[in-house]
């Protein structure tokens, strides 16, 4: 049995102010939830937001992370220093790191390898754009994006990972339940390919314009294990409510 997982990413948004409210507005309501959550707030929020999650049910993640260690990097942050403040989770490939920094498959697989290594557990982002949805290779995108950075890793302990179809993203389309269940399935049968990772065991989620409204439905699919949400993770009551539907 899969533990439902719900996490947040806060992309770049927040203040001191924001995250206070936001992270308050939660910790107390979450304290016995019964499935795993996170958030994710920036780099530079990560501090006060260990510190108002400290004793609650949320952890706190990144939403990147250097495939070094330390070293002349100008702006780049670390697994290990991740790992060093108290972050349990980093989300690895989103499509907006593919989109906006040219993040390759290779680099992606070897962040995963730099955050398996802290002891960072990983979400890895998959999803097709529009256009290749249209073109019906979006499983073949999905495969290779999975293939790309999973390939020829040591170890996958704790792999989360999110399919993010980016036509879906921040737009208010959803992938109809059914359209997400297809891919998650495809998914966990592209990753029993995978040496070294439990296909059965691994959580996979969905993250594309969820809402309260429409996350049981998305849940109540037998291969979408909780989500990773953007803007409604803003919003401590639409955050909630998406936890409640997973429990
Ligand atoms: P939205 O929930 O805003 O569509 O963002 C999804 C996402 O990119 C989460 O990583």
């Amino acid at each position: 049995m899969r533990r439902s997982l719900v996490v947040g990413n806060w992309k770049m948004n927040g203040s001191k102010a924001f995250v206070e409210q936001l992270v308050g507005g939660m910790v107390g309501v979450l304290s016995n939830a019964q499935v795993d959550i996170a958030v994710c707030p920036t780099y530079v929020h990560i501090p006060q937001t260990l510190t108002a999650c400290a004793g609650s049910a949320i952890s706190v993640g990144a939403q990147d992370c250097s495939h070094v260690s330390s070293g002349a990097y100008t702006g780049e942050v670390s697994a290990p220093m991740l790992r060093d403040l108290g972050c349990q989770w980093v989300i690895l490939g989103h499509s907006e790191r593919r989109q906006y920094h040219d993040e390759q498959n290779a680099l992606v697989g070897a962040k995963l390898t730099a955050a398996v290594e802290s002891g960072l557990l990983p979400i890895l982002c998959v999803g097709e754009t529009l256009e290749q949805r249209e073109g019906g290779e979006a499983q073949a995108v999905v495969a290779s994006q999975l293939e790309g950075s999973l390939r020829d890793q040591v170890s996958l302990a704790g792999l989360v990972v999110a399919y993010e179809p980016v036509w879906a993203i921040g737009t208010g389309l959803t992938a109809s339940p059914e359209q997400a269940q297809e891919m998650h399935a495809f998914i966990r049968q592209s990753l029993e390919n995978i040496p070294g990772l439990d296909a059965a065991a691994t959580r996979l989620l969905y993250g594309g314009s969820v809402k309260g409204a429409n996350a049981g439905e998305l849940f109540s699919q037998a291969d979408i294990d909780g989500a990773l949400v953007g803007g409604a993770a803003l919003d401590a009551s639409e955050f909630l409510a998406i936890v409640n539907a997973a429990c």
